[in-house]
């Protein structure tokens, strides 16, 4: 299949911009930091999954759904702007979230409500005993709805199939556009990391440009975390991108590399680095980041680039893949001055 035959809606502004942070180069002292802005997608807050969701939205469309399933975390971000997407273009939500209902909600979970959100609340995703229980739930409210007539189409965790990432295969060839246009030379771009798509997206962009440029994804969950939601590792998911567009990006292990040493203990708790990151760029370029995915990447590139592994005159892209309605149920962690 040819790319542009592939059906597409329209749910992002795009180009998102590319940006110099003149402030935090300085501040690092190098290399030559700049920023691409996917927090500036627009859907519902923007973010990475907008991308993904212009070709699953189609598809279900396409597949005369009427309700469109998906899971997360309480707060999730992916969840948050499935039902915007899902909103905008006349479908109905189901959200699968995994711990308890906070009462009031707050952050991705407030913004869901006032969506109109339906919801089935599960035990802990992270945890395999579970997961038969869960499977089965799934099963069981996907059978009552259809039995009520209804047309559910499934989007798994993150909307990472290579159906959604081929958005992040085009986000890189936009990148890349941006930074001819721009004579730049990208040695680097640091990813956040959850289900991998947004990573893989990228890197098949990369390996279909034959870019010399290095995708950096940094986990915010724990080594394992992608074999338990039954994906597969970070090249395989760039191959099969790869099948679906008919390029070949002939992405090997050494391609993917992925840093798990910035999550800290766990998925949504916060580390001092990256709250660290967090004030930084905010208070040197005005732009916030969240505690959950782009916080710790954050962390992680400035780790990364006080240990020396990049020349002054090197340049890096951060991908700021949004999550800001994550950052309002950690106030107590910026409540002191520190
Ligand atoms: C703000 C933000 N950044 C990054 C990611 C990670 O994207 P992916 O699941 O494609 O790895 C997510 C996923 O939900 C997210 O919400």
């Amino acid at each position: 299949m040819k790319l542009t035959d592939i059906p597409r809606v329209s749910l992002s502004y795009l180009p998102t911009p590319l940006e110099p942070l003149k402030a935090l180069t300085k501040y690092l002292g190098g290399p030559q930091i700049w920023m691409k802005r996917d927090d500036m997608t627009g859907l519902a807050m923007g973010g990475n999954k907008a991308r993904k969701l212009e070709f699953l939205m189609a598809d279900a469309i396409n597949n005369k759904a009427d309700t469109a399933l998906t899971f997360g975390a309480v707060s999730s971000n992916h969840c948050r702007m499935t039902a915007a997407a899902a909103c905008k273009l006349g479908l109905k939500t189901l959200l699968v979230l995994s711990g308890e209902k906070p009462d009031p909600p707050d952050g991705n979970l407030l913004l869901d409500e006032i969506m109109g959100c339906e919801y089935l609340f599960l035990p802990d995703f992270n945890d395999p005993s579970k997961f038969d229980e869960m499977r089965l739930a799934v099963f069981n409210i996907v059978q009552e709805l259809t039995e009520k007539g209804r047309n559910v189409y499934m989007i798994p965790p993150g909307g990472s199939t290579p159906l959604g990432d081929v958005g992040y295969y085009l986000a890189a060839v936009e990148l890349f556009e941006q930074a001819r246009a721009l004579d730049l030379k990208i040695d680097a771009i640091f990813v956040a990391m959850g289900t991998g798509g947004t990573h893989a997206g990228l890197l098949a962009g990369v390996k279909c440009l034959k870019a010399p440029t290095k995708v950096v994804g940094i986990a915010v969950n724990k080594q394992g975390s992608l074999e338990e939601l039954g994906l597969p590792p970070v090249e395989v998911i760039v191959n099969e991108i790869g099948d679906l567009i008919g390029e070949k990006p002939n992405a090997t292990r050494d391609d993917a590399i992925v840093d798990y040493n910035y999550y800290g203990e766990a998925y949504g708790k916060i580390t001092p680095g990256c709250i660290e990151a967090i004030k930084l760029v905010a208070r040197l370029e005005g732009i916030f980041l969240d505690p959950t995915y782009t916080g710790k990447t954050m962390a992680g590139m400035i780790d990364y680039i006080r240990k020396g592994k990049f020349h002054k005159n090197e340049t890096v892209v951060f991908m700021h893949t949004g999550g800001y309605p994550g950052l309002f149920p950690y106030g107590e962690w910026f409540s002191q001055e520190a």
